[in-house]
């Protein structure tokens, strides 16, 4: 009887904290893309050396912005409203969004895009 208690307590507990892997399931099922692939793209196309990324190894840079909850924004590259299709728009092509950014143009395909959009909205 104590057990089951506990058990449904653990249970309740971890819904109430969204626990374990669930802000990367709700990233998935926002995106179609694969959040831990993503942080391995992320980690390949470098843009660590740019944006401070939690979960990235070595991903410490100063230039752009920390994309920490970057899910919470509201626009993405300064003027595109923040959903999927546009931020994965520009992390492909930022220089098409706004000709002056310093972020360049990596050759990120769809499909890592729609990778990396996954692994940056799972983050807090
Ligand atoms: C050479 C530095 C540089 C690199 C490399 C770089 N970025 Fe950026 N990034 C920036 C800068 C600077 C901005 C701010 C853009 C602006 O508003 O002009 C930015 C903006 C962003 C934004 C929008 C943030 C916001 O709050 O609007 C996202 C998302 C982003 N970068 C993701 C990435 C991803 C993913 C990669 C790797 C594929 C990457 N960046 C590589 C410099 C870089």
């Amino acid at each position: 009887m104590r057990n089951s208690f506990a058990a449904l307590a653990l249970f309740a507990a971890c819904v109430a904290a969204s626990c374990g892997s669930s802000a990367k399931q709700n990233a998935a099922a926002i995106t179609g893309g694969d959040p831990d692939r993503g942080a391995h793209h992320i980690a390949r196309y470098g843009c660590g050396s740019c944006h401070a990324i939690p979960g990235i190894s070595g991903a410490h840079g100063l230039v752009g912005p920390p994309l920490a909850g970057i899910g919470r924004r509201l626009y993405v590259g300064g003027s595109l409203p923040n959903e999927p299709a546009n931020l994965e728009h520009w992390v492909r092509d930022p220089h098409s969004v706004n000709e002056k950014t310093v972020m360049p143009n990596l050759g990120v395909t769809a499909r890592d895009a729609t990778d990396i959009a996954a692994y940056l909205y799972s983050l807090k």
